[in-house]
């Protein structure tokens, strides 16, 4: 892999100060920093061959579809969908989820039918499935989490019924950063033919995520959250399940005929992209995904876990301080609180002295509810960052501790 500086120089807000401090940027499970390949990309499309896509026969408009077409198929191969056609460009992970509860509820979900989700959801997965029962007089049923933060196995298997019409999970917890058992999840629902949703908002930035070899039913992502712009994301649905689903926005470029009595639909993907979809934005998603792999994601793995071990040795070592989501399967996340200080003070001292991290629920709130608390100080770091800043935000820690003590 890169050398660590070299890898540091590619993301040019890494090198800029806040209170005179140099940054500290932990809070990549909110958005990632970007790489210059993709603040370059909008500069390109804005200012080579910006045109609306698959709507003119001129040479800029021509340019855009490429462009935007080949951003889809390096979206596909990053996953590793089976073709082109299971790729939809949404606006993040927020839309997709919101998509397949109005897609896949009008077409499958009716009174007293369940959808069943993890008590580790992220808001994004949780209220869309609220919208839809309340809509259909549907079930939501959640999947209990142990006192690491991990869902309990044999409570999903008893949740698993004749009445399950889907399965919706995140790849991996924001808020904590436990990997769920994806896998498994996803084996024990189809064994009863139930389909499987799987939000991988915080999961797909932090290693290979094989869509066929996962074999969920539907993948859905942000591109903000892996190094891309903001406004973008994905929306991944095996062919034979989105052509049986009915579109959700109606609009241009969607359609194939549009006579007043009945209009007839486009093919996939495009029968899911009404109106201009955020082009320049799939195109810098595109770019950051290349970035990527120019890394390796298995190094991109490697890194990360590194970062996760030290910093959980050394964050552990601070007395008073409690880790939240104490699964050893974990992305580079450390949820804590310190004992008798609000976790407000401790996200604003930290803040004065350069290190950003999020605090509060993390739009998390029933994994709060669950533990007990009002919310956690979240540092979730990635593969820019080193050991140093660790060393920092151990260091600022301490200072809030002795401020308050
Ligand atoms: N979902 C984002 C986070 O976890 C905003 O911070």
């Amino acid at each position: 892999m890169k050398d660590i500086s070299a890898i540091r120089a590619d993301f040019p807000i890494l090198g800029r100060t806040v209170y005179d401090k140099d940054l500290v940027y932990f809070d990549n499970g909110a958005t990632t920093q970007k790489p210059k390949c993709v603040i370059d990309a909008a500069t390109e499309v804005f200012t080579l061959y910006n045109s609306n896509i698959h709507r003119g026969v001129h040479f800029l408009s021509d340019m855009a579809s490429e462009e935007y077409e080949n951003a889809r198929e390096r979206v596909r191969s990053f996953i590793n969908a089976g073709s082109r056609e299971e790729v939809v460009f949404t606006a993040g992970a927020t839309a997709s989820i919101n998509a397949v509860a109005f897609s896949f509820g009008e077409r499958f979900v009716g009174r007293g039918d369940e959808i069943l989700i993890s008590h580790l959801e992220h808001h994004a997965n949780i209220v869309p499935w609220q919208m839809l029962c309340s809509r259909k007089q549907a079930v939501l049923k959640v999947i209990p989490v142990d006192d690491n933060g991990e869902i309990i196995f044999e409570e999903y298997l008893k949740l698993l019924g004749k009445k399950t019409r889907l399965v919706s999970v995140a790849q991996v917890s924001n808020a904590l950063g436990v990997i769920l058992p994806v896998d498994r999840i996803i084996s024990a629902a189809h064994s009863m033919n139930i389909p499987v949703l799987v939000d991988g908002a915080q999961g797909v930035q932090h290693g290979v995520s094989d869509v066929r070899k996962m074999d969920c039913d539907f993948y859905v992502f942000s591109g903000h959250k892996i190094y891309g712009p903001a406004g973008i994301g994905v929306l991944y649905g095996k062919a034979e399940l989105l052509s049986e689903l009915p579109p959700y926005q109606g609009g241009g470029d969607m359609v194939k005929n549009v006579p007043f009595e009945k209009t007839s639909y486009n093919d996939l993907p495009f029968k899911f992209e009404a109106g201009t979809v955020n082009f320049p934005g799939a195109i810098g998603l595109a770019r950051a995904l290349e970035y990527l792999l120019s890394l390796g994601m298995d190094n991109i793995k490697q890194r990360e876990r590194d970062l996760l071990e030290y910093a959980t040795q050394q964050m552990l070592s601070v007395k008073g301080l409690k880790i939240y989501g104490n699964s050893p399967e974990k992305i580079s996340v450390i949820s804590f609180l310190l004992k008798d200080i609000h976790m407000y003070d401790t996200g604003m001292i930290l803040d004065k002295l350069g290190i950003a991290v999020r605090t509060g629920t993390h739009c998390a709130q029933p994994v709060m509810d669950r533990f007990g608390i009002e919310g956690t100080v979240r540092a979730s770091m990635c593969f820019y960052n080193t050991r140093e800043e660790i060393d920092r935000l151990c260091a600022g820690i301490e200072k809030v501790i002795s401020m308050f003590s």
